[in-house]
């Protein structure tokens, strides 16, 4: 077991691995109810971090941060370097551009079909042709097993299909940091599989860095290149998925078997 800030053990010819975000005593409370209490966690570029945590347990809190559309009562976000808490607005946007995010409900514009929904972040933020839209449009389903549906309406997608519409919408920009807030909710096991493996596939496909908050202990290590466990506000601790297995403390343990001690109550 590492301490919840020890880097990634690096190979011993390498240079020590920079974080590519660093969450440093992170605290946040909504009307007096403390949420963070002191967060801390290191995530190294090109992993697949994953955060695990109870219902209520502060996960999409925690997320939003990372990202600033949350600002912490005290405490940092340190992304490449740059401190995200202290940044001048036009260094937090700088910042944000980086990251690519798939919230919890998927979120789709349900007004517009699944081809203009991933091509949405493209017409607001590139200057690309109609004919460049198109192409990554395609690239990206392709990417999340999806090729072909672009003039589907959203509401003929099943749920599955949406989260993924979701992923390919995150990773139309080429962000380096990808962030997904529970992809498996809601989902039944074999599409729940499926999600996972279209994660995966991501993570080899694509240089990117990526968290993902889940409560789901089977897609956890599936995905999980190091798992972190959030409770009470902190990180209990950080392990390798053979690892984390292992630790004794009893409430991981009792996550482990799908039997939660007493949790966050609101
Ligand atoms: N904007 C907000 N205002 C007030 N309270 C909030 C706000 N956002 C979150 N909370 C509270 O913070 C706590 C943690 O919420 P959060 O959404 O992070 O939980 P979670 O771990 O993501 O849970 P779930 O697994 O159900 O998604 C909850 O008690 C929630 O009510
Ligand atoms: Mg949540």
């Amino acid at each position: 077991m590492t301490s919840p800030s020890a880097p990634v053990p690096a190979p011993a010819d390498a240079t020590p691995a920079v974080p590519r975000i660093a969450v440093i005593d992170l605290w946040k409370a909504f009307r007096g109810k403390e949420v963070l209490r002191g967060v801390n966690l290191e995530v190294t570029a090109g992993e697949s971090f994953v955060i695990l945590g109870g219902s209520g347990a502060g996960k999409s809190v925690l997320l939003k941060h990372l990202i600033g559309l949350i600002q912490p009562d005290r405490g940092h976000v340190v992304v490449d370097g740059e401190d995200l808490t202290c940044a001048e607005p036009a260094v937090c946007l700088q910042i944000r551009r980086k990251f690519g995010m798939s919230f919890q409900e998927g979120a789709l514009f349900d007004s517009m079909n699944v081809f203009e929904n991933v091509a949405f972040p493209l017409r607001r933020h590139t200057r690309m042709t109609e004919a460049e839209i198109a192409d990554r449009v395609h690239e990206c389903l392709q990417l999340v097993n999806l090729d072909g549906i672009g003039r589907k309406a959203t509401n003929e997608l099943s749920g599955g299909m949406r989260r993924r519409v979701g992923f390919a919408r995150a990773i139309a920009l080429q962000p380096e940091i990808l962030l997904f807030d529970e992809p498996n909710t809601g989902l039944d096991p074999l599409t729940s599989a499926v999600i996972d493996e279209v994660i995966i596939g991501m993570r080899d496909r694509l240089p990117v860095t990526m968290v993902t908050i889940t409560h789901d202990m089977r897609s956890a290590f599936r995905i999980a290149d190091r798992i972190a466990m959030l409770r009470d506000g902190r990180i209990l601790a950080v392990a390798q998925p053979e690892e984390f297995r292992q630790l004794p403390d009893p409430y991981i343990q009792g996550f482990l078997a799908g039997e939660p001690l007493e949790e966050e109550v609101a």
